[in-house]
């Protein structure tokens, strides 16, 4: 983290800052309200956690003036899509051609980015000569590949993916040219000889479906383990993260990280992107948009996650079409360089204040109906309905919501209940307490919490029926209860107030 290049003050105002700013205040790019302060960029956000935030490139995309825009602006860190890839760099033995690594560098240092060196040594986008080698040849052909190409980058590149997907999915190692020479021995190997030649980079093993524990990640833990162990220079752990809405978010993330962290590693998320089979709908946003936000919540809960690496950051330039026919949507913004609501998420889940009031960027409204005809009664009858009005899906377990009204004589301890509520009743929390202070109308409130689940953007609770009595049964008069409309039917209701995380998102207090 500490050889990450910090931007040095403001960053270049493009198109995007704009957009970003203006969808902050919820309101639309023509006609609203003046901009004061864009908001912060993803990197911004993530470097006051400590962390970096990036997103991979490549030399085609920079002839496109929106997309260097943004990604000159809201990233902190770029990664080489291909540029630095074998058959790119050395096409035939001893002929090195860093023209195209060098266009990104070049980018970098304008933009005050850091740069993730990717990669050494791959099976994949390898010149087919390498595999021609008669075996001895391998060795001495992979070290000077990997001592001419971190020599020629030192001082650009801060971490280097030094080996690219060791492992099979079963977790034994991948049969490459290298493999088939040297064994598992090739690993070491090449860190070593990254290491002589750039003894400052940070250096890296890298693999996907590691994000989670098994057996993938088991093998990956036995080998750096193993690395340690024989003073083998390695620093850290990539974690590509390509990750798809179909398939489960990967098993215990933040633990996975976790235990590589306590070798004395760092981690990053290198890779990040999540597809859907298309076309896209709202639901399939929603999980997307969650799976980003639990991946950046996973790193920020890891010391030594170092930051995130998001596999480019617009459908336009996507990978995953052409590898996936049918599949796509994987990015953060759209193929028209649009926000999606992923995007929110991520900056929910990197700390993003909301300048409107609410908590985290989110955005929550509680409606209220008023189920009870009879001012005068030993009960109250609330009806509530929460609306996700943001453009990211929203944990319940995190929300809660109160309530206020006066308990007037009688008994000071009270019984509640939920009579109906689509989410089911035993997902939904109930209790009363006492204002501390009081204020008019608003001796005590309800307050309502959630077990389970998650409002994906526009989406409401239904209607959750709720009713209180003191133990005594005796009567209220709710006449003057702060939060009491005469509402019969559903409507925006300032006076309850909606928390999550326990910051005020929606409502005004008594
Ligand atoms: O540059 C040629 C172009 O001249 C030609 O006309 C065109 C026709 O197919 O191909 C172009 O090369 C493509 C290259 O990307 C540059 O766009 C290759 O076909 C294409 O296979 C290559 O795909 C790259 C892929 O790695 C190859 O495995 C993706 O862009 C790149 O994003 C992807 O990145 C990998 C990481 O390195 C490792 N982890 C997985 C990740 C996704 O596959």
């Amino acid at each position: 983290m500490d050889l990450m290049k910090r931007r040095s003050g403001g960053r270049p105002a493009g198109p995007h800052a704009l957009l970003i700013g203006v969808l902050a205040l919820g309101t639309t790019l023509l006609g609203g309200p003046a901009v004061a302060s864009p908001a912060p960029t993803l990197h911004e956000l993530a470097s006051a956690q400590g962390r970096y935030f990036g997103s991979a490139t490549d030399n085609s995309e920079l002839s496109d003036a929106a997309y260097t825009a943004v990604l000159g602006s809201e990233f902190g860190q770029i990664t080489p899509g291909n540029s630095m890839k074998w058959d790119t760099t050395e096409p035939v033995r001893g002929r090195f051609d860093f023209t195209k690594g060098d266009v990104i560098t070049d980018f970098a240092r304008e933009h005050g980015q850091s740069v993730r060196g990717h990669t050494l040594v791959w099976h994949s986008q390898l010149p087919s000569w390498v595999g021609a080698l008669p075996q001895a040849e391998v060795e001495p052909a992979m070290v000077d590949h990997i001592t001419e190409e971190a020599t020629h980058y030192r001082g650009e590149v801060t971490a280097w993916d030094v080996v690219n997907e060791p492992f099979n999915e079963d977790g034994t190692f991948r049969s490459s040219p290298f493999h088939d020479a040297m064994g598992s021995d090739y690993i070491a190997t090449a860190l070593r000889a990254a290491h002589a030649a750039d003894p400052e980079a940070k250096l890296y093993l890298n693999d996907y479906n590691i994000e989670g524990l098994g057996a993938k990640s088991d093998a990956m833990y036995a080998l750096v383990s193993e690395l340690l162990d024989e003073g083998v220079p390695l620093d850290g752990v990539g974690m590509q993260a390509h990750l798809a809405v179909q398939y489960g978010f990967p098993y215990e993330m933040r633990a996975n990280m976790q235990r590589f962290a306590d070798l004395g590693l760092d981690v990053a998320v290198t890779e990040l992107d999540v597809r859907m089979q298309l076309p896209a709908d709202t639901a399939k946003l929603a999980t997307q948009s969650t799976y980003y936000q639990r991946v950046v919540e996973a790193c920020l809960a890891v010391r030594r996650c170092v930051g995130v690496t998001v596999w480019d950051w617009t459908d336009k330039y996507s990978w995953v079409p052409s590898t996936f026919p049918g599949q796509g949507a994987a990015n953060l913004y759209d193929e028209s360089l649009l926000p999606k609501p992923a995007l929110a998420a991520v900056r929910t889940a990197l700390g993003e204040e909301d300048d409107g009031g609410g908590s985290g960027g989110t955005t929550l409204k509680a409606l209220y109906r008023n189920n009870d005809s009879a001012v005068r009664d030993n009960q109250i009858k609330p009806g509530l309905q929460l609306v996700n009005t943001g453009g990211a899906a929203v944990s319940l377990q995190d929300v809660t919501v109160r309530y206020w009204f006066t308990g007037e004589n009688g008994a000071s301890t009270y019984s509640t209940w939920c009579d109906w509520s689509p989410l089911g009743c035993s997902t939904v929390t109930s209790r009363v307490a006492g204002s501390d202070p009081a204020a008019a109308g608003a001796d005590h409130f309800l307050e309502v919490g959630f077990r389970s689940g998650s409002l994906a953007p526009g989406a409401s609770t239904g209607e959750i029926q709720l009713r209180l009595n003191k133990t005594d049964w005796s009567n209220f008069d709710e006449s003057d209860d702060y939060s009491r409309t005469g509402a019969t039917s559903y409507a925006d209701a300032t006076k309850i107030a909606v928390y999550v995380d326990g910051e005020l998102a929606w409502g005004v207090e008594p």
